[in-house]
C-alpha cells in the first residue's frame, strides 16, 4: 500500500465513480475519513439536473444555470457539462442505479423528472427523495468488486507531498500523501504523483448545515497549504429549507418540495415570496434564502414555513418517504401540517480552481465535485447540478489521466516518513471542541446569508487568532481526526472571509450591506487566492 498508481481523497460520487474508471488502468486507493457511504452524496435528496426530455434542451439548461450564476459561470465549463450529462447519467443506470418512471396513457414508461428552483423545465432525475443514497450504494457496491481498488476507511488526508516543500529544484509537483490511519494513531506515507481530491464541501464552518459531519473542507485545506488556487469561495450556498427541529439537526427538506408545489408561508400561513422575486418560491436559491432570512429578521420569529397539504397525502409519502417519516418521527405530519425551516448552509460554489480535466494549477493534484471550482455555479449553483457536474468531472478526469501528459513521473524522489516529533497525546480535548464551535458560531454570524465589511474584519481577526492556537497544537501535540479536521475547517473560514472581503459588491450568493449592488466593472471575475 505504500504506492499506487492512483489516490483517491473521498467517497461520495466524484471519488467513487472516478475510482471504477481509473481501476481499469492502473491500482486505486481511496482515502475515506470514515465508512465509506460516510459522504455528501449519500444524503443528497433532489437529483440529477439533465436534459433528457423532448420538451427539454440544452440551450435551456444552459441558460439557467447561467442565469442562476448571476454573470461568473464560465460559459465553456456550463456548455461542456450540460451537454455531456446524459452520457454521464447513461453510465449510471449501467451499474444499476435506478432513477423514478411514471406510466403514460398508452402504457410507455419515462423518467419522472422533478423541478426545481431556477429551472425553466422538469429535468432533474431522482430515485424519491433519496437519490444520492441510491447513487452511493450501487457506486459502493460496483467498487467493493473492482480487485484493483483498496478502499482504506476511517483514514484521513494529513497532507500532500510535494517536490517544493521537499526542497527538490524540479516543477513543483505533488508525489504523494501522508495518511492518518485513525485505529492506529499513525501516519502512513503513501507514495502516488496521482492525487485526486474527491473530499466534497465544508457545510461544518457553519453552526447550522444541511451537510454531514464529514464535510470539513479538507480538501481546500490541503490544496491551499500545497500551494495550489483556490477561487471564488465568498460563494457559499444557503439551502433554504432546512427543517428547524431540536431533535433533527441538519435535515434537508428538498427543494423538490417547492418544485411540487411547497408553498413557503410565515407562521399565520401567510404566503411572502411574491413580493421578493416573479418566480415566487421556485426564485434561485440566493433569492429564496435572503427572503427567508429577512422576514424572519422582520418579524423576530425563529423559523418560516413550507406547506404543501394541498398534495394528497398518497401523493407525498410515495414521492418524499424519507421527508415523511423523518419529519413523522419528531411529530410533524407533512400531510396536515406546515414544516418548519431555516435557511442553513448547503453547498460551496467555489473550490480548488481546476480545467476542465480536473487538473489543478499544482502538478499531479486534481480534484473533482464539491471541493472543485470549475466554472459551472459561477457566483450561485443551480439546484441539483452538483452531482451532474461530479459524474461529468470524473469521466472527464479519468480520461484525462491517461494522457501522456499526464503519465508518471519517471523520476524517484526520496519520500520522507511523517515525523511525529515530540508529540504526546492531546490531553485538552476540550479547547478542539471549544474552537470548532468557535468557528461555527462566528461564521454563522459574522459571514452567513448578509454580510457588512465590519463583521467579515471582525470574523478575521478571530481566525486568525485560532490558526496560530491550531498550528501550535498541530506541531505539539499527535495529530488526530478532531484536531486535522479543525485545522480544515479555520482554513476554509479564512479564505471565505478573505474571498468576501475581496468581493465588494453583491453578487449570487455573496450579499454585503456596504456595496448592496453588483459592480461588473470591477468584479465580473473571479476570486482567485494562492498561498504562494
Ligand atoms: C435539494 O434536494 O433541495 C438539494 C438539491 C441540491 O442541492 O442540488
Amino acid at each position: 500500500m505504500n504506492q499506487v498508481d492512483f489516490v483517491v481523497i473521498g467517497s461520495g460520487v466524484a471519488g467513487l465513480s472516478l475510482s471504477l474508471k481509473l481501476a481499469e488502468h492502473g491500482s486505486v486507493a481511496i482515502i475515506t475519513k470514515r465508512q465509506a457511504i460516510d459522504s455528501n452524496t449519500a444524503w443528497a435528496q433532489g437529483g440529477v439536473a439533465c436534459v433528457t426530455s423532448v420538451e427539454d434542451s440544452f440551450d435551456l439548461h444552459i441558460a439557467d444555470t447561467l442565469a442562476a450564476g448571476a454573470g461568473l459561470c464560465d460559459r465553456e465549463a456550463v456548455r461542456t457539462i450540460v451537454s455531456e450529462g446524459p452520457t454521464a447519467v447513461r453510465d449510471l443506470m449501467r451499474i444499476g442505479v435506478q432513477f423514478d418512471e411514471r406510466i403514460l396513457e398508452d402504457g410507455q414508461r419515462e423518467l419522472d423528472l422533478g423541478r426545481e428552483g431556477g429551472h425553466s423545465k422538469r429535468r432533474v432525475l431522482h430515485y424519491h427523495d433519496t437519490t444520492g443514497r441510491e447513487i452511493e450504494q450501487r457506486l459502493l457496491e460496483a467498487v467493493t468488486k473492482h480487485p484493483g481498488i483498496r478502499i482504506l476507511d476511517n483514514h484521513m488526508g494529513v497532507d500532500l507531498i510535494t517536490t517544493g516543500k521537499l526542497g527538490y529544484t524540479t516543477e513543483d509537483r505533488v508525489i504523494g500523501v501522508y495518511v492518518l490511519n485513525e485505529a492506529s494513531g499513525n501516519v502512513q506515507t503513501i507514495r502516488s504523483d496521482r492525487v485526486i481530491l474527491a473530499t466534497g464541501g465544508c457545510g461544518k464552518a457553519y453552526l447550522y448545515t444541511t451537510n454531514p459531519d464529514i464535510a470539513t473542507g479538507d480538501g481546500v485545506a490541503m490544496a491551499w497549504r500545497a500551494g495550489a488556487a483556490v477561487a471564488n469561495m465568498e460563494f457559499i450556498q444557503f439551502h433554504p429549507t432546512c427543517l428547524f427541529h431540536p431533535e433533527q439537526k441538519s435535515f434537508l427538506i428538498s427543494e423538490a418540495v417547492r418544485g411540487e408545489g411547497g408553498k413557503l408561508v410565515d407562521a399565520s400561513g401567510r404566503e411572502f415570496m411574491a413580493k421578493y422575486h416573479k418566480l415566487g418560491a421556485l426564485a434561485p436559491r440566493d433569492i429564496v434564502a435572503r427572503a427567508i432570512d429577512a422576514e424572519m429578521k422582520r418579524t423576530g420569529a425563529k423559523c418560516m414555513y413550507i406547506d404543501i397539504t394541498h398534495q394528497p397525502a398518497s401523493f407525498l409519502i410515495e414521492r418524499f418517504p424519507n421527508i415523511y417519516e423523518t419529519c413523522k418521527g419528531v411529530g410533524i405530519d407533512i400531510t396536515m401540517q406546515p414544516i418548519p425551516i431555516v435557511p442553513a448552509a448547503h453547498y460551496q460554489c467555489g473550490g480548488v480552481k481546476t480545467d476542465l480535466e480536473g487538473a489543478t494549477t499544482l502538478r499531479g493534484l486534481f480534484a473533482v465535485g464539491e471541493v472543485a471550482c470549475t466554472g459551472l455555479h459561477g457566483a450561485n449553483r443551480l439546484a441539483s447540478n452538483s452531482l451532474l457536474e461530479a459524474l461529468v468531472l470524473a469521466n472527464r478526469c479519468s480520461n484525462a489521466l491517461l494522457k501522456p501528459k499526464y503519465a508518471s513521473y519517471q523520476q524517484v524522489f526520496e519520500l520522507p516518513e511523517w515525523r511525529p516529533g515530540h508529540a504526546q497525546d492531546v490531553d485538552e480535548v476540550v479547547v478542539i471542541y471549544h474552537n470548532w464551535d468557535e468557528i461555527r458560531r462566528l461564521m454563522w454570524d459574522y459571514v452567513g446569508i448578509v454580510r457588512t465589511k465590519k463583521r467579515l474584519l471582525r470574523a478575521s481577526t478571530r481566525l486568525r487568532n485560532l490558526q496560530r492556537e491550531i498550528q501550535d497544537f498541530y506541531w505539539d501535540f499527535r495529530v488526530t481526526t478532531d484536531l486535522l479536521e479543525l485545522r480544515s475547517l479555520c482554513t476554509v473560514a479564512s479564505l471565505i472571509v478573505d474571498s468576501a472581503l475581496a468581493r465588494q459588491e453583491s453578487r449570487g450568493l455573496h450579499f454585503t450591506l456596504d456595496h448592496p449592488t453588483t459592480d461588473d466593472t470591477r468584479f465580473l471575475k473571479d476570486t482567485i487566492l494562492r498561498r504562494y
